[in-house]
């Protein structure tokens, strides 16, 4: 039986953290070796904010590293860069002509993005989700690991998908689908309690995968508590919640229970358990931003692996869009 096909980008704009990790990337290591995976930066996406030139290279190098030394095995899957494929923004081109402003101009994300930077409201922002459906159709993939902050984008994909088949000839594109590993996905809170982990959101509550022992340490001494649970076995405050869920994520069995335990009987000291989470998260990030800096240095390992990663891209991009080409009627020779 072949194997089902998997597609899934994260976008080059700063420095991978815990939410990726454990929300995205630990998700596509588990997939590597069942499924044929396409994993890709994405360096086109990354543009509708205009980032400086001089950065872009680092940071697609640095998302790279980050996935590889994250577990991420170049032989096993495709690891490329998405303006290496030009079959993308070909894909992108065709679906932008079965694309309505309407519809484009609804998008919640996009809606967010007029509201955040008003004086840059470019065509790029609008049609962000073709960019994004175009990424998935070109390998017709069935899944796609992302968070719930995507789940809107792949049912555009699905409805675009829907129209050319409909338009151009049955079941060309399958309609891909979010994946989530045990049904649900992993939310990494920030540590200031204030919404989700991201990129952008304050950098002194987010932890990086690039983040030293002792940033690491004085990041989490500074995790927002509270004086503790009054009564036996109450319910968690969410950023509790969150040490506990980053506690489940790095620690030990034992150490889990043992302040599960002092929770449910209201003799808990914060303190102690943010200093056992943060030499616990200490010695599980350790490894990844050794292994991930040593790589980043040595950008000729780095061009190889894109290299070879768009090679394995193309054979597959390459034949959806002949037989789309073929499909709209441009077959001329
Ligand atoms: P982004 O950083 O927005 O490009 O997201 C890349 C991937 O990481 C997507 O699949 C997101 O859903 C996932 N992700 C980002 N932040 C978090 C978070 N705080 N918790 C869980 N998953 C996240
Ligand atoms: N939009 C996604 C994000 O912000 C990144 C992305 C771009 C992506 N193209 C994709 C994710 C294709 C999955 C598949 O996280």
């Amino acid at each position: 039986m072949s194997k089902e096909i998997v597609v899934s980008g994260i976008r080059s704009t700063g420095h991978l953290h815990l939410g990726n990790y454990f929300g995205a990337i630990q998700n596509y290591v588990k997939m590597q070796d069942a499924c044929n995976c396409y994993f890709f930066v994405a360096d086109y996406h990354s543009l509708t904010t205009h980032p400086d030139p001089k950065d872009l290279k680092e940071n697609v190098f640095r998302v790279v590293a980050e996935n590889i030394a994250s577990g991420l095995d170049p032989n096993k899957v495709a690891l490329y860069a998405q303006s290496d494929l030009p079959e993308i923004p070909e894909l992108y081109l065709m679906l932008n002509m079965l694309a309505y402003m309407g519809e484009l101009e609804k998008v919640p994300t996009f809606k967010d993005k007029v509201r955040q930077q008003p004086d840059n409201v470019n065509a790029g922002l609008l049609t962000y989700p073709v960019l994004m459906a175009a990424d998935i159709l070109i390998h017709r993939a069935v899944k796609v690991p992302v968070g719930k902050d995507q789940e809107q984008h792949l049912e555009m994909a699905r409805n675009f998908a829907q129209r050319f088949n409909n338009r151009y000839g049955m079941d060309f594109f399958p309609e891909p689908h979010v994946y989530r590993f045990n049904n649900d996905t992993v939310k990494i809170m920030s540590l200031d309690g204030n919404g989700k982990m991201s990129k952008s959101e304050n950098v002194n509550a987010t932890i990086y995968l690039s983040d030293d022992d002792d940033t690491i340490r004085k990041k989490i001494m500074k995790a927002k508590t509270d004086a503790g649970p009054t009564e036996p076995n109450s319910v968690m405050p969410d950023y509790i919640h969150n040490l506990f869920l980053l506690m489940n994520l790095t620690s030990t069995e034992s150490v889990i229970d043992t302040y599960q335990t002092a929770y449910n009987n209201c003799n808990i000291r914060y303190g102690d358990m943010k200093k056992q989470l943060a030499e616990d998260m200490a010695t599980f990030i350790r490894p990844i931003r050794e292994h991930a800096t040593e790589l980043q240095k040595d950008h000729d390992s780095l061009r190889k692996i894109l290299k070879e990663g768009a090679e394995k891209a193309h054979a597959s991009a390459a034949q959806t869009i002949e037989g789309a080409r073929k499909l709209i009627g441009i077959n001329y020779y």
